[in-house]
């Protein structure tokens, strides 16, 4: 059995691109797997959120987590601060990570143009944080989307290094783990390129029928196509690529010949790729209410959850202090 690592920032709601991206590999992997998958409540810190923004959104995305078919029996679910093993083994793994290749981190050149007044120490770190959460559990796979190859590649290198300083093979390198063949990227309803966490690009997993239909028919097109059989404009090519993710081949297929013999209303496509959500939304959206009304049920799996982590984190923190030359208890 390998061990399956991964993690999602607790900021607002889970979304289409999180539940498509990640966490029905995570559904699909706890069966087969040792399994850990965490709330990245430290990572959420490079945006300073209040206490009360940190405990609720905690235990928002647990409850979502839950209603996407996580199950505590099966996995390992925890919350990043509940595991102080992680910020050890981030330091060590700090002492072996350069300014140079960290500056070069795209996610991180980002934040830094879109919060000039906020480039702080933890945000310029995040990828070591995030290679600390996969290797103090040794995890061979991560499942992620296609905007963490940067930070996993980041991971393997921190791996690699910490081996050949203290010529060891004490962590493996994680590798991504893709529900497909390739590494997913949904994208968002407002014609840019990823759905995020921004209202009008994004469908979230709680978000009700109605706003669902909404938010699908109010997406960005163009006029429509023109020439038979022409290359799709970037907005429509995402229209189409969100409808291979929700919707049936059948479907797909038929909208294509659509496009291409120019007789493509988006309208009707809209109508369609918004009925197929809805029958994915529908089932976990309730699961979501029913989880996030019981708290004393969500603290419990929390704890339970961090309990296993902690010792399988110790464990390997007690590798890591011996290999580096520090006293064992
Ligand atoms: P976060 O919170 O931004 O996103 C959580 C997961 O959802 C995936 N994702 C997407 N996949 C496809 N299309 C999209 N539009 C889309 N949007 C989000 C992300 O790829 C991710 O898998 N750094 C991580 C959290 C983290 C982590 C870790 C992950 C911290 N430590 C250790 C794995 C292992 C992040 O910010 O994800």
């Amino acid at each position: 059995m390998d061990t399956v690592l991964s993690g999602i920032r607790p900021t607002g709601h889970l979304h289409l691109g999180n539940y498509y991206g990640a966490v029905r590999s995570f559904v699909k992997m706890q069966n087969e797997q040792n399994c850990y998958f965490f709330i990245a409540d430290w990572h959420s810190l490079t945006t300073h959120p209040t206490p009360e923004n940190i405990q609720n959104s905690t235990r928002t995305i647990l409850a979502e987590y839950l209603a996407c078919g996580l199950d505590p029996e099966k996995a390992t679910i925890y919350i990043q601060s509940d595991v102080p093993e992680t910020i050890e083994l981030y330091l060590y793994l700090n002492m072996n990570t350069y300014i140079g290749e960290l500056g070069r981190v795209t996610t991180f050149k980002e934040k830094a143009r879109q919060q000039p007044d906020n480039v702080n120490a933890g945000l310029f770190t995040y990828p070591t944080l995030m290679a600390a959460d996969i290797l103090q559990h040794r995890a061979k796979w991560v499942p992620v989307g296609k905007d963490q190859e940067q930070n996993m590649e980041m991971a393997r290198k921190c791996a690699r290094r910490f081996n050949n300083i203290y010529k060891t093979e004490l962590f493996p390198e994680p590798q991504n783990y893709y529900f497909g063949a390739e590494a997913l990227k949904v994208p968002g309803l407002d014609g840019s390129g990823k759905m995020g966490k921004s209202d009008g690009n994004c469908i979230f997993l709680c978000d009700e029928e109605k706003v669902v239909r909404k938010k699908v028919m109010r997406a960005v097109t163009d006029n429509g196509p023109q020439t038979p059989n022409s290359e799709k404009p970037e907005v429509i090519a995402n229209l189409f690529k969100m409808m291979s993710i929700v919707s049936s081949a059948d479907t797909l297929r038929y909208f294509e010949e659509k496009w291409n013999d120019c007789s493509l209303r988006y309208g009707d496509m809209k109508k369609q790729l918004a009925e197929d959500m809805v029958k994915v939304l529908n089932p976990i959206r309730e699961r979501i209410l029913d989880f996030s009304s019981d708290t004393a049920r969500l603290d419990k799996i929390a704890a339970e959850g961090a309990m296993k982590a902690r010792e399988s984190a110790a464990a390997t923190l007690k590798e890591v202090r011996r290999t580096i030359g520090f006293r064992v208890y």
